[in-house]
């Protein structure tokens, strides 16, 4: 089979970007416009101005992917485009765009789940690596601002099928770590910054309770799942942030440092250590630590249960340095092979979206000019 070159479109949330992948094993070109500028001074993403800053950045994105591989339009051979789950409004402008290219170029036309996209970035670089050899059913957890789940993965005659064995029932883990970062007045994206902080603090220092899920009531409508489910919930982790805040006084210091990052145009994880005192550091050590003990937990739980030997962590919490470390010594301890995306494939990107792609390109699983936006699209 000769080579495949797809060029793969996202804009499901806050970065427009498209890449080109050959044959669902190499990145040939990867192009990433962030609009975290944009979204910064409100401390999260705005749908509108998400809407605007894609139709704004979709054209250049695309043409650099395609003169960063030194390919022009006519050399490839499909598109890919993420159909959903994300903001309706975001994600139309590349729906619109990869469309309207498929008709002009007459080239199939490729429709991926965002969430299949995060699991197929670790595919993509282990196959990037040499290592096609990972060990069915995978266990994946996609852990991103808008999403929280776990998935048992797996390559049949019929394509890749996904089964949900756990999600949030409340925010996501990426949500958590935006909200106590704005409530703290750290900084947008909350993630990276916390990151960034948690090495200063003492991750022992502050004890919040695990997350309590209440599970299904009898007279639900949904059957009871035959095998149990691995829920997570990350609203009650947020609130006891905000407790602490109060009964320990916190906000005066809060307002002071709100005062002096908004003096700072791009203010960088150094520049908000320097307004953090030693209590404030360990507040956010802790809840950093509090976060990664309850992914992992009810990860490795899963894992167990289900038999798995081989787990994959992505979206843009998998970015995170604790998360990387406990999931890998944790593993380790359990015999269990793990893997992450580089730290740029963790975050959106389009490479993601022309490698799980490639699959449904072999099995001519195209899309129809009716194609649209799906926000709430589920993974099957
Ligand atoms: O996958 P992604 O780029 O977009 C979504 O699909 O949501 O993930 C963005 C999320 C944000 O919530 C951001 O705070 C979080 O990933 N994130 C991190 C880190 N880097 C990004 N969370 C914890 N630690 C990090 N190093
Ligand atoms: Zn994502």
């Amino acid at each position: 089979m000769s080579d495949t070159y797809i060029l793969g479109i996202e804009s499901s949330c806050d970065e427009t970007a498209a890449a080109i992948v050959r044959s669902g094993e190499q990145i040939i070109s990867n192009a990433v416009f962030s609009q975290i500028a944009t979204h910064q001074p409100y401390g999260g993403v705005v749908p509108e101005l998400a809407s605007r800053e894609h139709l704004r950045a979709i054209v250049p994105v695309v043409r650099r992917a395609l003169a960063d591989a030194g390919r022009d339009y006519h050399s490839i051979d499909a598109l890919a485009v993420t159909r959903g789950p994300g903001l309706a409004g975001a994600l139309l402008v590349g729906i619109s765009f990869a469309k309207s290219l498929a008709y002009a170029l007459d080239k199939p036309l490729i429709a991926v789940n965002h969430l299949e996209g995060h699991i197929h970035a670790v595919l993509l670089e282990e196959r990037q690596k040499g290592n096609y050899d990972l060990q069915f059913p995978l266990l994946t957890l996609v852990v991103s601002g808008g999403h929280t789940h776990l998935y048992l993965a797996e390559l049949k005659d019929s394509g890749w099928t996904y089964q949900n064995v756990g999600h949030t029932r409340d925010d996501a883990a990426g949500e958590a770590f935006d909200k106590v970062a704005k409530l703290l007045a750290l900084g947008y994206p909350g993630g990276p910054i916390i990151d960034g902080l948690a090495k200063h603090g003492r991750a022992d220092a502050i004890k919040f309770p695990p997350s309590q899920i209440k599970h299904r009531q009898r007279g639900d409508k949904s059957p009871e799942p035959e095998r149990p489910h691995f829920d997570f919930s990350y609203s009650g982790i947020k609130t006891a942030v905000l407790r602490y805040v109060e009964t320990h006084d916190l906000q005066p210091a809060i307002e002071r440092r709100r005062a002096a990052l908004a003096e700072l145009p791009h203010p960088r994880v150094d520049d908000v250590l320097a307004l953090c005192d030693r209590g404030t550091l360990d507040l956010v050590a802790s809840f950093q630590r509090a976060m990664v003990d309850d992914l992992v937990g009810k990860t490795l739980a899963a894992a167990r249960e289900y038999g798995i030997n081989t787990l994959l962590v992505s979206g843009g919490v998998a970015a995170n340095s604790e998360l990387r470390l406990t999931c890998e010594r944790r593993g380790a301890e359990e015999g269990l092979a793990v893997y992450f995306p580089s730290r740029p494939l963790s975050t959106d990107n389009a490479a993601m979206i022309a490698a799980a792609a490639y699959p449904k390109f072999l099995a001519g699983e195209f899309a129809g000019l009716e194609l649209s936006a799906e926000a709430s699209l589920p993974l099957r």
